[in-house]
């Protein structure tokens, strides 16, 4: 049986291509002919007290050679793959060109988060058109024609005459939707609506003339400013963790009584330089309005302010993106250079 072993591994070490060693396997393992297969059967032939033995040695053997036909295949396969990689033109061991995957642009990711953090406290998301009437996004939020607080939004119009006057725009906040939801449905109301708004506006670090917001309106009975300010404050450590400073201040919105400002502590400055383009020496970073909505929206929506209040907010969604990733200049954005949003 040795002999028979030495012998087998010999030839298969010689068998030096594919067709060499299925010529190897025919004659030793080969099922009609195989000089195993024989020997196999030669067990019989055995006298009576060696068969066991002889049996056993032979199915041995057997094992061997199979074992040692599929490690000199496996070997020829490889040896075949390296030559391949010398001799021919296609490298077989160069490493595959990665493909570059694309993301999600940076505001567009802390869009989705935004949403995420308002629909686990219940906001429904809706939407409203870009191309806005001049009675949505001014006149419906009490900001009437010739009011002064129309400077606050210096407009982009639509230079369409609608019965002989330019009435379209490019709606210059979110807070239309505040109207357009009213209109088409009854409290309890729990709404937010994401979408780009449009400014005529000089840019600066946090002044860009095409912005992202968030409008989010909540009107019932019994609605009141600790509503509002448990649902901001829930919103900002969502977003920017417990640690960050947040702080209220009061301002003026001509849809909103009273009205606020929230606003984070500046990142780039912390307060101490008075020239500070981000928060201009305030310390401080303003990312949203807020305010109790006006009695007279709900009574125009016809609530009946005298059940009815309700809260709403716009936050400026590139703002938070800046907070959260230190980013010094809000223009860095829309540059549409990868190598800055290759980093988010
Ligand atoms: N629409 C305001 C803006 O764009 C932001 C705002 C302030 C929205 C107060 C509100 C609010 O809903 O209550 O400047």
């Amino acid at each position: 049986m040795d002999e028979l072993l030495n012998e087998a591994l010999a030839g298969l070490r010689n068998a030096a291509d594919a067709p060499a060693i299925e010529q190897w396997r025919v004659e030793w393992l080969g099922r009609q002919d195989g000089r195993i297969t024989k020997l196999l059967r030669a067990v019989r032939e055995q006298p009576q007290d060696e068969r066991a033995a002889f049996g056993a040695a032979a199915n041995r053997l057997k094992q061997e050679l199979e074992a040692a036909f599929e490690g000199r295949q496996e070997e020829l396969r490889r040896s075949a793959i390296e030559a391949l990689s010398t001799t021919s033109a296609l490298d077989v061991t160069l490493p595959g060109r990665p493909q570059t995957l694309g993301r999600l642009h940076p505001v567009t990711q802390t869009m989705r988060d935004c949403i995420k953090a308002f629909a686990d406290m219940g906001f429904r998301v809706a939407e409203g058109p870009e191309v806005e009437w001049e009675r949505y996004n001014f006149d419906g939020v009490r900001i009437p024609q010739d009011h002064p607080a129309r400077d606050m939004w210096d407009t982009i119009w639509v230079n369409t005459l609608v019965d002989g006057r330019r009435q379209m725009l490019l709606r210059t906040h979110t807070s239309p939707n505040q109207v357009r939801v009213m209109e088409r449905s009854e409290p309890p109301i729990r709404v937010i609506v994401p979408g780009k708004c449009y400014r005529q506006e000089a840019t600066d670090a946090t002044h860009e003339w095409m912005l992202t917001q968030i409008e989010g309106l909540a009107v019932d009975e019994g609605i009141r400013m600790t509503d509002l300010k448990g649902v901001l404050y829930e919103f900002a450590r969502t977003m920017f963790g417990s640690e960050r400073k947040i702080i209220f201040h009061h301002s003026y919105f001509p849809f909103v009584e009273p009205g606020i400002e929230m606003a984070l502590d500046c990142f780039i400055c912390r307060g101490n330089d008075a020239r500070c383009g981000t928060c201009h020496g305030t310390g401080w970073i303003e990312i949203l309005g807020a305010g109790m909505v006006h009695p007279e929206i709900i009574d125009n929506a016809g609530y009946g302010s005298d059940r009815y209040t309700g809260f709403a907010f716009g936050i400026g969604i590139e703002r938070v993106a800046l907070l959260r990733w230190g980013i010094e200049d809000i223009r860095h954005f829309y540059a549409n250079d990868v190598r800055f949003l290759s980093q988010f």
